[in-house]
């Protein structure tokens, strides 16, 4: 956080199946499952182009464990260029997020439940999908780091952005979001 590439807007992929971007995918997937995260922006890595990648399930099948989540790594490993969000329905839910540019924090964030995104996969085949829940509020907290935008700047109350080691504190809050 405090990066200037995180906050400018990223540059749509024109070539997705040239070797300089098969190679960023191949270090930003290395890079988000050793960060065991659930999703990467390219700006995340300092490169200002509209690509993100994401493993995440509807709902976090897996809690907490000794104090560090786990992500269901057996749903599908996405890469998503050029992406367009749409939003469906109107329901609105709360949950907790972390960013691998932020780290050590986690912030309560209302975000959309319910999403349709589509773009270009790994093989600059066009594809669109439907998400909900967990997944669709991954999907939009990496498509906003190609908009310049940190999780932070989504919260309605900056009283519950909080460190890790104090989110015993609010489990309450981070139950009602799984
Ligand atoms: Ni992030």
């Amino acid at each position: 956080m405090g990066h200037p590439v995180l906050k400018t807007p990223a540059k749509p992929v024109d070539s997705p199946v040239s070797p300089e971007i098969q190679r960023l995918i191949g270090d930003m997937v290395a890079t988000m499952i050793d960060a065991n995260g659930a999703g990467l922006a390219a700006p995340q890595v300092h490169v200002p182009l509209q690509l993100v990648i994401f493993q995440a399930p509807d709902t976090r099948s897996t809690g907490p464990e000794d104090g560090e989540e786990r992500f269901d790594l057996t749903a599908p490993l996405t890469v998503l260029m050029n992406p367009v969000i749409e939003i469906l329905g109107d329901e609105i839910e709360p949950g907790w997020e972390g960013c691998l540019s932020v780290p050590g924090m986690r912030g309560y964030v209302s975000r959309p439940n319910h999403i349709r995104y589509s773009g270009l996969n790994e093989k600059g085949e066009a594809f669109s999908r439907e998400a909900r829940g967990f997944h669709a509020r991954v999907v939009q907290h990496e498509c906003d780091h190609l908009d310049g935008i940190l999780y932070p700047q989504r919260m309605d109350d900056l009283s519950e952005l909080v460190f890790e080691s104090e989110m015993r504190y609010h489990e309450e809050n981070a139950e009602a979001a799984e």
